[in-house]
């Protein structure tokens, strides 16, 4: 049965095919089979790694959600919100934060690697970024979310999610109706599309494809794409799946399979067996099966494209999109915080439920 379902991401900007398979097309997906939808802007999350550099916050959150409506969510359906014009969520935070120990979110895999990746010394990591979680908690528990679609990586997050619902649950509904539902994290069939290169899909590597992508940049974009690099001549057989059978000192593997296959394998599974088929045995060659796929992806963007130029021609649509979501979701924000506070017997009580 369809329940109400949670899902957000930090403002970066414009949104890649990599945003788009992890989580977007899910979104798109869940919304037209009928869930009640909430998607949120975390604006106060991008502050965790870059609260010194603010200037751009505005312009990408406005970028970020054109890419939304673009790919299909429908602000008649989605409630489309902005977590800043919302300050409930600063005030679950708070609360939620007393009932999870600072050793709990030292261990959160999703921490560990922004400290390796950002370079970031572990004793100098500010309180709001130990809290991340707990944020991402209080954003999916103040719309008492049943589910939560996201891409993998998010999934330690889900998971404090619902040891901090169980927990308030237990601790302070003992005598009445539990206040959060635990809210299960909901992946998408196709986990993670890689980088054009074969690494992890990412704007600041260089190695996307924007969903606001034109059709002969799509083509330039494919032709980088990693191949398998022992394919020389047309005729030479290629490998489209990763090669186990030559592994680096990491233990992975040399050659970790054909982005281009892989992207077909997503965007054009009909044809899919048949190209891997004739890549083996020298039918095809690298060049004409990127060409194919940059005609593949370039159609499966045309609807994209088209809803995009709409939006772009409208930028105050856009605005009133996301302030008429804001409104929404304070209305169940607030219906949310007087079940918590008059479960934790904080505020004035009866007084505050006249308000
Ligand atoms: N952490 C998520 C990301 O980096 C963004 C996010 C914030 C989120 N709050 C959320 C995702 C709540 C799902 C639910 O993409």
């Amino acid at each position: 049965m369809p329940g109400r379902i949670l899902s957000g991401m930090r403002p970066t900007g414009r949104l890649h095919l990599g945003n788009y398979v992890g989580a977007l097309e899910n979104w798109v997906r869940l919304q037209n089979e009928g869930w009640h939808n909430f998607h949120m802007v975390a604006d106060w999350h991008m502050l965790t790694t870059g609260y010194e550099n603010t200037s751009d916050l505005q312009a990408h959150t406005h970028e970020m959600v054109v890419d939304w409506l673009a790919a299909g969510l429908d602000p008649e359906r989605s409630v489309i919100f902005v977590q800043s014009a919302v300050k409930e969520h600063a005030e679950l935070h708070l609360l939620l934060s007393m009932l999870v120990s600072k050793a709990r979110l030292e261990r959160i895999p999703t921490l560990k690697e922004q400290i390796r990746d950002l370079h970031l010394d572990e004793q100098t990591i500010s309180y709001g970024h130990l809290g991340y979680s707990v944020l991402q908690a209080a954003d999916i528990l103040l719309y008492r979310a049943t589910h939560v679609p996201v891409g993998e990586d998010q999934v330690p997050h889900v998971e404090l999610t619902r040891e901090l619902a169980r927990r308030f649950n237990f601790v302070y509904c003992r005598d009445r109706e539990a206040v959060f539902p635990e809210p299960e994290a909901q992946l998408t069939a196709f986990p993670r599309l890689r980088g054009l290169d074969g690494s992890r899909m990412s704007k600041s590597v260089g190695n996307t494809i924007l969903l606001a992508e034109k059709p002969e940049d799509i083509v330039a974009r494919v032709k980088q794409a990693y191949t398998d690099p022992k394919k020389a001549r047309a005729s030479d057989p290629g490998r489209p799946e990763a090669d186990l059978s030559e592994l680096d000192a990491e233990g992975r593997p040399v050659h970790p399979g054909c982005v281009v296959w892989e992207y077909h394998r997503k965007f054009n599974p009909g044809e899919a067996d048949d190209i891997a088929r004739r890549c083996r045995s020298g039918e095809l060659a690298c060049v004409p099966d990127k060409r194919h796929l940059a005609q593949v992806l370039g159609d499966a963007l045309a609807p994209v494209r088209e809803r995009r130029a709409r939006y772009e021609a409208d930028p105050d649509r856009v605005r009133e999109i996301i302030a008429d979501g804001n409104v929404r979701a304070r209305a169940v924000a607030e219906e949310t915080m007087a079940r918590v506070r008059d479960a934790m017997h904080l505020g004035t009580g009866a007084l505050e439920k006249t308000r």
